[in-house]
């Protein structure tokens, strides 16, 4: 531990940047995980409510049972977590551009992931090759890579908020399949894009309040369903 009650779980480097994880645990005890991507600061579990709200609001908006679902990226693992305790959730792919993430997740690094849980498969590839290669395949695409279209943890993800990105994604879907994407801002620009995509129905942006050391944010998830008949 260093001296500011800072204790390092894993640092790696590779063709995406340094990826850290660590614990901190303040005066009082508590202990909070902190994870940082190429140098910017990706998330702690400090208040986990919106990457949680990302699942639960996607999948509240998915009829049926034995539903697939993508979650990209992994994170902490709270929005993956989330979509396994759903009991219609039948598998949850994870696509997540740090290998060593993946396999900090397999050593159980990762508290709230159940990592053994057979419906779980985590992938090391960037989401938008996963979601080129998966026409027609999920009922919720759950995306949480960036801080947010304009706060970008990698500058080549800019495509995935481009209306061939979104295309991308929406095709990924079964109809009637939900896309959901979390930002730290409110983004209303991504919300009017997803709109103009044809074949594309029920675009909601949803507000979500957070207070951080005293101080209000305004998160958001853009919601999207591929439109067409409900299978
Ligand atoms: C903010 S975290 C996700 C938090 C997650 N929702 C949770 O609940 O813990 C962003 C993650 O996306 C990953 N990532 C960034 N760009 C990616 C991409 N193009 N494809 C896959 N994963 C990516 C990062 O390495 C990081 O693990």
């Amino acid at each position: 531990m260093f001296d500011d009650g800072l204790v390092e779980l894993g640092r790696a480097s590779g063709a995406h940047g340094e990826v850290v994880l660590r614990r901190r645990t303040h005066p009082d005890g508590t202990a909070v995980t902190e994870l940082i991507v190429d140098g910017v600061f990706a998330m702690d579990d400090v208040d986990t409510a919106t990457e949680r709200a990302l699942a639960t609001e996607a999948l509240a908006r998915c009829p049926g049972e034995r539903l697939r679902v993508l979650v990209g990226g992994l994170g902490l693992g709270w929005t993956a977590a989330t979509a396994l305790a759903d009991p219609r959730v039948a598998e949850v792919d994870v696509a997540e551009l740090q290998g060593p993430l993946v396999e900090w997740a397999g050593r159980g690094l990762l508290p709230v992931l159940p990592a053994d849980d057979p419906r779980l498969a985590l992938h090391v590839i960037d989401v938008a090759d996963h979601l080129a290669a998966s026409p027609g395949r999920y009922d919720a695409a759950l995306l949480d890579v960036d801080n947010g279209p304009g706060f970008l943890v990698h500058r080549t993800n800019a495509g995935l908020y481009s209306p061939a990105g979104l295309t991308t994604a929406i095709a990924a879907l079964r109809v009637g399949g939900v896309l959901a994407v979390w930002s730290s801002d409110p983004a209303p620009q991504l919300a009017d894009r997803l709109a103009g995509l044809p074949g594309v129905a029920d675009v909601e942006h949803l507000a979500l309040p957070v207070e951080r050391d005293g101080r209000r944010f305004d998160y958001a998830i853009v919601l999207a369903r591929r439109a067409g008949a409900p299978r």
